[in-house]
């Protein structure tokens, strides 16, 4: 019988997911279908129980149900637990099991950009945004020998908070600003080599008549950015280089974007659905077609 996987969020039909999940189960010559599934909040319950009826054998859950999706299903791995967001479902038996991949998958794509870098991995991180994303990054963070963090918010009472998840206890030292506040630039010129990562989302700053305001003017020589948000082809962007990354362009500062990370969420996702090692080049090739870019991995 044909297996059936699916992606959920709203909106839904801007996501890589479909095209390279698909192309990783024809490669392994899976009899399978992954579809994308449009549902705003108030029909998540409704999506679920068709999901539950169609006896679905997989699927992934995006902006914005992660961190409802934890209440939904019947067990959590500990990652999923501890990040408190579930981005991938695994159903066995018709049990559904939570996992988080964003987690690992970012830690996955940060380790292979410093790697085509020759760089060691950096004690200091300053990280843009509080949201969903922002857990599965100080998560991956915690788990490396990362000393100083700043957490950078537009609301500071949501980074504050962030600030309190228990497995931040083994950063030594935590700190929360607002997008303005002019720590920044002296925290930056203390730092060098800092991991600058963003994860506000791109629509927040385009449009603006500087990239990323909260970065203009301070000094980045020497930094390195990473950006969970990407660049496709329709958003018109070239070359991979999102608002933030531009800002690195005069400084000539390592750089990448979140096509990496949705890589390896999504490779470690397929493998948990499938018991079998991704199709790793495959599913890269389908992003470099998507989105115009020639590598995922060279400094853009
Ligand atoms: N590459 C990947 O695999 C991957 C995986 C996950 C997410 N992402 C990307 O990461 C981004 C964030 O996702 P998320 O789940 O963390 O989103 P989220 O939970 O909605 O959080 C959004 C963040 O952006 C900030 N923000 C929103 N609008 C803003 C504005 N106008 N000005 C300033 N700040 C603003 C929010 O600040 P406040 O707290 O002040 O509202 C919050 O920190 C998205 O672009 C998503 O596509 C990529």
């Amino acid at each position: 019988m044909r297996l059936f996987f699916a992606i959920l969020g709203h909106p839904v039909s801007h996501s890589l997911s479909p095209r390279f999940q698909q192309a990783a189960f024809d490669a392994l010559g899976i009899d399978a279908s992954y579809l994308p599934f449009d549902l705003p909040p108030e029909r998540l319950q409704k999506g679920l129980e068709a999901l539950r009826t169609l006896n679905v054998s997989g699927f992934n859950i995006t902006l914005p149900h992660k961190e409802a999706m934890l209440g939904c299903v019947d067990t959590a791995t500990q990652t999923a637990s501890e990040i408190g967001a579930v981005n991938t479902v695994i159903s066995t038996e018709g049990r559904w099991l939570g996992e988080n991949t964003d987690g690992p998958g970012f830690l996955l794509a940060l380790e292979r950009f410093l790697e085509e870098n020759r760089l060691p991995f950096p004690t200091h991180a300053l990280l843009f945004g509080a949201g969903g994303s922002a857990r599965s990054v100080l998560w991956a963070l915690s788990k490396r020998p990362v000393t100083h963090l700043l957490m950078v918010n537009r609301t500071l009472s949501r980074g504050k908070e962030l600030l309190k998840l228990p497995f931040l206890s083994t950063i030594r030292t935590r700190m929360a600003a607002d997008l303005t506040d002019p720590a920044l630039g002296n925290w930056l010129s203390d730092s060098p080599g800092a991991l600058l990562i963003n994860t506000l989302s791109l629509h927040a700053f385009q449009g603006r008549s500087v990239p990323f305001p909260p970065l203009e003017g301070l000094p980045l020589s020497g930094h390195l950015l990473f950006d969970l948000s990407y660049a496709s082809k329709e958003s018109g962007t070239a070359g991979g280089l999102t608002p933030f990354l531009h800002m690195g362009t005069p400084y000539r500062t390592p750089r990448q974007n979140g096509l990496g990370m949705l890589l390896f969420q999504g490779a470690l996702a397929f493998e948990k659905w499938t018991g079998r090692k991704a199709p790793v080049e495959k599913m890269e090739s389908v992003l470099r077609d998507a989105t115009g870019q020639d590598s995922l991995w060279r400094s853009v």
